[in-house]
């Protein structure tokens, strides 16, 4: 691991490039000869992949990042002195817009005294550091670059830590993962500390649809980079263009998947293999689970947390949980 020092902002690097570069190539390896061909999420973002993604929490039609907002704005002081933290984690934390809510929630209770931001993408996690950093002179931040479904003993401790884990990240996960990753970090933690955590809900999917699949085609962009990924690290040559975007909203898993469709039948060479595309053929790039209330408080119970509250919009599009470790 890398450490970067200056007077109140340290930097941890456990995915170093050869890591990540090892790791690519085996998902790529895996899910380019699997059959459906997939790839898996976290490759969407480098750091065009990370500037579309905040360009797609303003569009219109994405209605998770600002009802989380909302959410936030509401409860947020509950939030901190429920919790009473000294130290605020946050996963898959990216811009951390949302979370300057908190962090202010924090400094008027007076308990936090460090911000730790844990992302794959390190490009992300420096811009939002240098922007916190001028923004909360006082708090000390401890940025972790790495995965969260493999990383999580290497969080730092506290006294007394909230996770928070939001946007509804956490339904990017299949449900083996999902619950693998909550035993992990139940596992890190000690008895009484928490969890805030960011759920959409199951919602029409005429509002939901939409949401995955923009008018702008910022969305589309964004699924097809994971394609400029492979040509950039690996050499690939995708015909990244010859690719459609396409959400569909799975009734059974109450997930949306996210694919991409090869216009035509192509053939792409990606490190030693030859990988052939059918006219048509869809390859899934990620899936964007959506929950029910009863489903958060049971996965929550089955691995080791307590609910605390639940809040959620008028309209039941998204929820926030506050839980604490068993
Ligand atoms: N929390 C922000 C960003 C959500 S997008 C929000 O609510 O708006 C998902 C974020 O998780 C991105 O910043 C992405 O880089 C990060 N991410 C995706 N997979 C990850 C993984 N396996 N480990 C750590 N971070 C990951
Ligand atoms: N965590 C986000 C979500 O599930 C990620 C996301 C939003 C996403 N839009 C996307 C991922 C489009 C792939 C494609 O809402």
């Amino acid at each position: 691991m890398k450490t970067q020092h200056d007077q109140h902002a340290r930097l941890d690097v456990h995915l170093t490039e050869g890591d990540a570069d090892r790791t690519l190539r085996a998902d790529v390896r895996a899910g380019l000869t699997a059959d459906p061909k997939q790839l898996p999420p976290k490759w969407f973002y480098d750091a065009r992949g990370s500037e579309l993604f905040e360009r797609i929490t303003e569009l219109p039609e994405y209605y998770p990042t600002r009802t989380e907002a909302a959410l936030l704005a509401r409860s947020v002081d509950e939030i901190a002195a429920a919790s009473g933290a000294d130290t605020l984690v946050e996963l898959g934390s990216g811009s951390s817009s949302k979370t300057r809510l908190l962090l202010d929630a924090f400094g008027r209770a007076g308990t936090l005294r460090r911000y730790v931001p844990q992302d794959v993408s390190e490009s992300a996690l420096r811009l939002a550091m240098g922007a916190l950093a001028a923004e909360y002179p006082d708090l000390a931040l401890h940025g972790v670059v790495g995965d969260f479904t493999t990383h999580l003993d290497r969080l730092p401790r506290g006294d007394h830590r909230m996770v928070a884990f939001l946007g509804g990240t956490i339904g990017n996960l299949l449900p083996a993962e999902r619950r693998a990753f909550l035993t992990q970090l139940r596992s890190v933690l000690q008895p009484g500390e928490h969890l805030l955590l960011g759920t959409g809900l199951v919602v029409d999917p005429e509002v939901l649809v939409p949401a995955y699949d923009d008018a702008a085609g910022v969305t589309a962009e964004f699924n097809r980079n994971v394609l400029h990924v492979l040509n950039r690290e690996l050499g690939a040559d995708f015909d990244v263009d010859a690719f459609d975007h396409r959400a569909v909203w799975d009734t059974e898993h109450e997930w949306i998947e996210m694919r991409l469709v090869a216009q035509r039948a192509m053939t792409v060479r990606v490190l030693d293999l030859t990988v052939e595309f059918a006219a048509g053929e869809q390859m899934c790039t990620e899936v964007s689970a959506k929950f029910r209330r009863e489903g958060i408080g049971d996965m929550l119970a089955e691995t080791g947390f307590e609910v605390t509250r639940t809040w959620a919009d008028p309209d039941e599009r998204f929820a926030l949980t506050l839980a604490a470790a068993r």
